[in-house]
This record gives structure tokens, sequence and C-alpha cells, in this order.
């Protein structure tokens, strides 16, 4: 049987930093109300001149690094982000062309929070299916240019940064399984609705988002999809010796944990330090809890998210 395995990891936020206090300065609102309601203390800022691919480029470098092989042994990369470099071509092949490598499929994925897992999940297809061998996928955003920074209710909660994993064909797990899921019908909820025509903005390209009814469908469909994973690799939720999931919102993450029965202790929060980075906020945890030695092999770690669309799934990895 062919797995794949996730054999190096890497991350990149960006050198600005933007605490509660500042934010404070900007908008109507306090450290207290960040902190008590979303569980975030700061986030990075993109400097003018960096775009998603630089940031995707040092998270890349760090997990190629991690992984011990060089770009020319990656015959794959997916991008997942929802603040491409531009419309065209995809923040992959321009990610590709940054690393020096040519010839390999190379493709954006655009599932908002979600996009990391629709990513990884889209790698290991093409690896157990024997049509790659070596996988670079990286989540990387920059949501401060897609914020409307007079918004109180949405510019508190997003950042940018970017995380990477390198993926390889392994004959033991592994990843065991991964589950992705939409609703269409729920476009509305959380969106960013403008477009360009004719060099023109048409709508508005900015993120908009009704809170309360996104926070109630997140944690309905992560405990779903958690359930889903363990089900079908007749797992019990005791088994599961780490939850990564989107960092969005820490009471999202506490609900969600509370209802699945998984003590708090065994699941990998890092939003404090960099909000809300949509695709991006999965590789970055995952890349914090593998470094300072919290995962271990032999270990089941279950990586999760939501976002817009709506979109939602999980990853279930043997590490
Ligand atoms: O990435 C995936 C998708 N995103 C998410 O998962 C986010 C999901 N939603 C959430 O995290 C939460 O709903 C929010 C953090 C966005 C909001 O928290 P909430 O507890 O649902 O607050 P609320 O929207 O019900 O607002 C409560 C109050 C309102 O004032 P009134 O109407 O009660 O007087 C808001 O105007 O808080 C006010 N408010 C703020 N006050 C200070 C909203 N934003 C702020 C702010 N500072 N930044």
């Amino acid at each position: 049987m062919t797995y794949s395995r996730v054999i190096g990891t890497g991350s990149y936020l960006p050198e600005k930093v933007l605490t509660n206090h500042d934010l404070e300065n900007m908008v109507d609102t306090s450290d207290e109300w960040i902190r008590s309601r979303t569980g975030i203390v700061q986030r990075h800022i993109a400097a003018a001149n960096e775009t998603a691919s630089d940031l995707a480029l040092h998270a890349s470098r760090e997990a190629m690094k991690a992984a011990g092989v060089t770009a020319g042994e990656i015959d794959l990369i997916i991008v997942a982000t929802t603040t491409p470099d531009m419309i065209f071509p995809s923040t992959a092949c321009i990610l590709q062309d940054k690393l020096g490598v040519r010839g390999c499929p190379a493709f954006d994925v655009q599932a908002v929070c979600s996009g990391f897992i629709y990513a990884l999940a889209t790698a290991d297809m093409f690896i157990r299916s024997g049509r790659c061998r070596g996988a670079l996928v990286v989540g990387t955003e920059i949501y401060s240019r897609i914020l409307d920074w007079n918004d109180r209710s949405t510019c508190v909660l997003f950042g940018d940064g970017a995380g990477a994993v390198v993926l390889t064909k392994s004959a033991r797990p592994g990843i065991l399984s991964s589950h992705l899921h939409a609703d269409g019908s729920h476009k509305n909820i959380l969106s960013a609705p403008g477009n360009i025509c004719d060099g023109k903005i048409q709508g508005r390209p900015f993120v908009m988002m009704e809170g309360n009814t996104v926070f109630k469908f997140a944690v309905k469909v992560l405990e779903e999809a958690v359930l889903e994973a363990v089900a079908e690799n007749n797992l019990q939720i005791s088994d599961i010796d780490w939850l990564i999931p989107h960092q969005a919102n820490i009471r999202i993450i506490i609900s969600t944990a509370k209802k699945l029965g998984l003590p708090m202790e065994k699941v990998v929060v890092t939003l404090d330090r960099h909000g809300n980075t949509s695709a991006a906020s999965i590789p970055l945890a995952l890349d914090t809890a593998l470094r300072d030695g919290r995962i271990r092999p032999g270990q089941h770690v279950l990586l999760e998210g939501v976002g817009g669309g709506f979109t939602w799934g999980a990853v279930l990895i043997r590490w």
C-alpha cells in the first residue's frame, strides 16, 4: 500500500507585529474585547513589497530544509491561498519559479480557511495514485490587504503568514484519510464579494462576515469532520494525540474540543500570536507543535479546518 508522509514543515510570519493595543488607536475596540472574544493578542502584517508567494517561499525553504530535500526533488506544488499575488499566473507557479524548479505541476487551491486541508488531501491523492513522489503543500495569506481597516468586526481577527509541508511517498502511513466537504448555499455568510471588470473594482472586495452564524456553523461541522475521520479509521476520540484546528477563534476551538470530549491539553493553539491567517493557520500550528517536540513518532494528529464557501474538512495523520 502506498501512503504519503509529512517529512518536513516550515512557517513564516512577516516582521511587522500589530498588537491589540495598536488596534485600539485605529478602531473602537479594546485589548480586553479582542482577547476575551477571540483569544488573539497580536497578528503579523506583510510589508508593502511582500506578496503571498514571498511568504510561501520562506515557509517552503524551511520545510524543505527540515525534510532534507532540494527543490529539484519536488514534483508537485500546491498552494492554498485566498490572497494570490495576482489574478494569474497562480501563486504556485510564481513560487515554483522562485524555487528555481521547472516542469512539475503547480496550481492553487481556493477553499479559503479550509484551503490547506483541501491542498493536503489533493497532494495525498496524487501520491497515493503514483502520480508524484514528493509534494510541497503551502498555505499562504496576506489578509491585511482584503480587510476594511475601519470595520472593527473583521479587522481585529485576521493576520498574514505562511506554512508549508513536504510530503513524500512511503510504504507506511502517513496520512490515514482525508475528508472534504462544501455547502455553497452558505456562500454569503463569509465572503469578500468583489471582482475586477474592465480594470475597475466591482462589488466590495473586503472580508465580510456574519460572525455569529459562522461561529455556530464552524463548531457543528468541525465536530462532524473529526468524528468522520475517527470513525473511518476505527479509532476513538481518545486515540487522538493532537488536534490541530484552524486558528480562527479560541472559543470555537474550546467549544469543538468540549463537544468531542477532547482535553485542551491535546489541542494545539497558536492563534494568540498570529490571529486568523486563513489557509496558513493549520500549517503554522503544525510547524510549531512539531518543532517544540510535542508531536512524536507514532502519534495520531488530526488537522481540521472550516472556512468561506462554506468549506470544511479534516486530515488524519499517523506521525
Ligand atoms: O476563519 C473562519 C471563519 N471565521 C470565524 O470562524 C469567525 C467566527 N466568528 C467569531 O469568531 C465571532 O463571532 C466574532 C469574534 C467575529 C464576534 O464575536 P461575538 O461574540 O459573536 O460578538 P458579536 O458579533 O455578537 O458582537 C458583540 C458585540 C456587538 O456589540 P452590541 O451589538 O452587543 O452592542 C459588536 O458591535 O461586540 C461588538 N464588537 C466589538 N466590540 C469591540 C464587534 N467587534 C468588536 C470589536 N471591539 N472589535
